[in-house]
């Protein structure tokens, strides 16, 4: 039986829930984590004490982690230690308040000792501890004698998610692989060198670590464990190499093949091999859970990682895309274990592809432009030409910094920052958005003084509220407002902008005698989660007023349920590596982004329309659920890549056709959204499509223009069928061009010649024709000619 499974099983024995690997993009995504990276993520908020404690208190899974970007970051070391992966498996035991150190290091030693789990010779054994736990310290020498436990400080036995989050003293399991293998001045247990092999990380889960770095206790300590598959493996198999176990080898002699020479871990060249065998697995998984690349944030992440793989193959001399003929084989080796590894195979080899095309057409010049600097160099590269390899060349800054690692020179990163930083600048200048005075508005008094207000336009769309606050234009708080402000009102129907849907606009009545003054509500947005929305009329502080949303908002709503079914029926019939890449919705239109890797075809195209038409005859009920993102999760609803959400969510869904998280508004039911057409389809960017749909009063106007100008096409055609008329008037112009075309040679004029020297002389008047024509000819009639002619037109005369 294979040793994840093994794992998995002896946990479960212990009474543990087996959990299946979540995402690498952090489901309930606060923000604090690019990936997921390590197997207590999916965990932490109930290690916080935020979400309830499940039953029974402990859980077992093997986590697909990622440590690319972020605070644990091993992209650097990949290829060059035997150990270091960018996309690893973790297999982990977890307790939530229930067991704590003494039983997780039984059951540590049981599983690594014993004859029937990994039975690991017990004399290879070391284990660390924090030289302030004697705890973890009294607790090993049950199980191994005192002077194989070393202790060390924080440095290397207090472990940390990320800058915040739950945190404790950790106590780490080492394997010796032996002096005989590994003699560098590194190979000491604790230091960087590949002999000690570290292979559970036992965390004993004490404290939270707040925004200001305070360490506080957490209500019930608990424990998290870490235990490296690859690692593992690599030992039982008698491998001093992960790369060399039967988890990456099939990547390394598949790549062989293509290089057109076998792997020899003793050539230079090696890494390269063991460089991609790690990328191709880290950069498949991200594509298949709908990751794309991108020039900013994970999706960056990704090009990083995909761009270090492509120069590595670049350096074994392959000269065109070779990367994603590698998924086959990756399907094959995890396609078990995961299998939206098959399901999106062809999708993730299309996105690899073309980003491998994107890459081959710069990367020679790119390293034509560094070797050529790199020869003027000694010890620091200049920043401004890694600069021009990042802005042209597309060369990651840390693959820049990667090769000129290779030749140990330094990179003047000053000057690389001070470039980007103009840059920026520069572009900044070019847009000008509300963001900038947004920032330095007065929002937190507002928001100390008042707290959040609540949006009650869920099921109203008028409310009697106070006007709390108001601010200028430049966000500034004032007394009153005559002309153009913002408001922030004690409750408020008003949607502000997020998610997609566009914010409310509407009226404001005041109570202030009568006439009652009417203001203008012209839009809403949340500043610090508080809905303001911008006015236009006069209003004061303490106005007590009644709040209407523009009947619009039905309008938008809509348009907001129907991007939820088209994203449902997107996933449905183009698979489900569809991932929302941005929408937006407002009363006439809607707009949705989403990771694909090639154009739609038409007829793709109308299926998914009629999906969509489908469902919305159905006249499903929308359900809308209030629930923890735990909840949430296991209700299967779709969350978004890189959306924050708080912990109560809203889970809006049409049956089970589409279940989504969301906090926008929607129809009552499908059936409202009227008829959905689908007006066009377009590339964002590399991997990332665009559709444009209508619904609702546009589809219907739509749908009126398009039968008007039928109507008036037929007219002009005299009531025949317009393709029929069509054609027939085209046959005509075909005929009526032959016809002029004759008329036209039979016209044309000889040209008079004589000549002069042995030169043909043409001195002439035309009167109608094209001169240049006549030129062309005789230049071609006669070997040397002079030609001058004259046209008259209108009063002048052209020569
Ligand atoms: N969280 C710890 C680690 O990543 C143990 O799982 O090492």
């Amino acid at each position: 039986m294979d040793i994840r499974q093994k794992f998995l099983n002896y946990f479960q024995r212990k009474g543990h829930t087996l959990n299946a690997s979540s995402p690498l993009v952090p489901i309930d995504d606060d923000g604090t984590l690019m990936f997921v990276n390590a197997g207590m993520v999916p965990f932490k908020s109930i290690f916080t004490g935020t979400a309830p404690i499940p039953t029974p208190p402990r859980a077992t899974s093997s986590q697909t982690c990622l440590r690319a970007g972020g605070k644990h970051n091993d992209l650097d070391n990949v290829g060059y230690t035997a150990r270091h992966h960018t996309l690893f498996e973790m297999l982990g035991n977890f307790s939530f308040g229930n067991y704590f150190k003494e039983d997780a290091i039984a059951y540590a030693w049981e599983f690594i000792t014993s004859e029937k789990y990994l039975n690991l010779p017990v004399d290879k054994i070391w284990v660390t501890v924090h030289e302030n736990d004697d705890e973890a310290y009294e607790l090993w020498q049950k199980h191994i004698s005192k002077d194989r436990i070393m202790k060390f400080d924080d440095k290397e036995n207090f472990w940390a998610m990320g800058d915040t989050g739950a945190c404790g003293p950790c106590s780490e399991i080492f394997y010796d692989q032996g002096a005989e293998h590994f003699s560098g001045k590194e190979d000491y247990l604790g230091g960087e060198g590949d002999r000690f092999l570290e292979i559970w990380n036992l965390v004993f889960m004490q404290y939270e670590r707040d925004a200001e770095g305070n360490l506080n206790p957490l209500p019930k300590p608990s424990i998290d464990t870490g235990m490296g598959l690859e690692r593992v493996v690599a030992i039982k198999e008698g491998e001093l190499n992960n790369y060399h176990s039967s988890l990456f080898m099939p990547f390394i002699d598949k790549l062989g093949e293509l290089v057109g020479m076998p792997y020899n871990y003793s050539t230079d060249n090696s890494a390269s091999y063991r460089v991609i065998a790690d990328h191709l697995r880290s950069c498949s998984f991200l594509l298949a859970q709908g990751v794309n690349f991108d020039k900013d944030g994970r999706g960056y992440v990704l090009r990083r990682i995909m761009r270090r793989a492509i120069r590595h193959g670049y350096l074994l001399g392959l000269r065109e895309p070779f990367m994603y003929k590698l998924v086959d084989v990756l399907v094959e080796t995890m396609g078990e274990q995961y299998s939206y590894l098959p399901q999106r195979a062809e999708s993730i080899k299309t996105s690899m592809k073309l980003e491998e095309e994107r890459f081959f057409r710069t990367i020679e010049d790119g390293i034509k432009l560094f070797n050529a600097e790199l020869e003027n160099t000694t010890d620091i590269f200049d920043g401004e030409i890694a600069f021009k390899l990042n802005d042209t060349y597309g060369f990651p800054l840390d693959l820049t910094e990667d090769m000129l690692r290779e030749e140990n020179i330094k990179l003047d990163i000053d000057a690389f920052n001070k470039k980007l930083e103009t840059q920026k600048t520069q572009s900044k200048a070019n847009w000008k958005g509300t963001g900038d005075a947004a920032q330095s508005g007065d929002f937190k008094s507002i928001k100390e003084s008042f707290g959040v207000n609540e949006f009650v336009g869920y099921e109203e769309t008028t409310a009697e509220a106070t006007v709390l606050a108001l601010l200028d234009e430049d966000f500034k708080q004032v007394d009153s407002v005559d002309g153009k402000g913002w408001v922030y009102l004690s409750k408020t129907p008003f949607y502000a902008e997020s998610g997609g849907q566009t914010g409310d606009s509407g009226t404001i009545t005041v109570g202030r005698g009568a006439p009652s003054p009417t203001i203008k509500a012209l839009d809403t947005k949340k500043f610090l989660d508080m809905n303001l929305s911008e006015v236009e009329g006069s209003l004061e502080i303490g106005d007590k007023i009644t709040a209407i949303v523009d009947p619009k908002r039905a309008e938008i709503e809509k348009h907001h349920s129907a991007t939820h079914l088209l994203h449902a029926g997107l996933r449905e019939l183009l698979g489900e590596h569809i991932a929302q890449a941005g929408s937006l919705n407002d009363d006439k239109r809607l707009r949705f982004d989403f990771s694909h890797p090639q154009a739609m075809t038409t007829k793709e195209i109308a299926k998914v329309e009629a999906w969509v038409n489908d469902k919305i005859n159905r006249n499903i009920s929308r359900k809308t659920e209030v629930m923890s993102v735990d909840d949430a999760r296991d209700s299967g609803a779709m969350a978004l890549f890189g959306e924050k959400y708080g912990d109560e969510v809203r889970v809006v869904s049409f049956a089970d056709n589409s279940v989504e998280l969301c906090g926008g508004t929607h129809v009552n039911s499908a059936s409202e959204i009227g008829l959905f057409m689908i007006t066009k389809e377009s590339g964002v960017s590399a991997g990332v499509r665009r559709i444009e749909a209508i619904c609702g009063n546009s589809a219907i106007t739509e749908v009126n223009t398009l039968r008007n100008s039928l109507v008036e096409i037929k007219t002009e055609l005299k009531n025949q069928n317009p393709i029929a008329g069509i054609t027939k008037l085209k046959e005509q112009i075909k005929t009526l061009k032959v016809e002029l075309q004759t008329a036209l040679n039979s016209t044309k004029k000889e040209l008079t010649a004589s000549e002069i020297n042995g030169v043909t002389v043409i001195v002439d008047e035309v009167e109608t024709g094209d001169i240049k024509e006549l030129i062309d000819e005789a230049k071609n009639k006669y070997p040397s000619v002079a030609i001058m002619l004259f046209q008259k037109k209108g009063k002048k005369v052209m020569i």
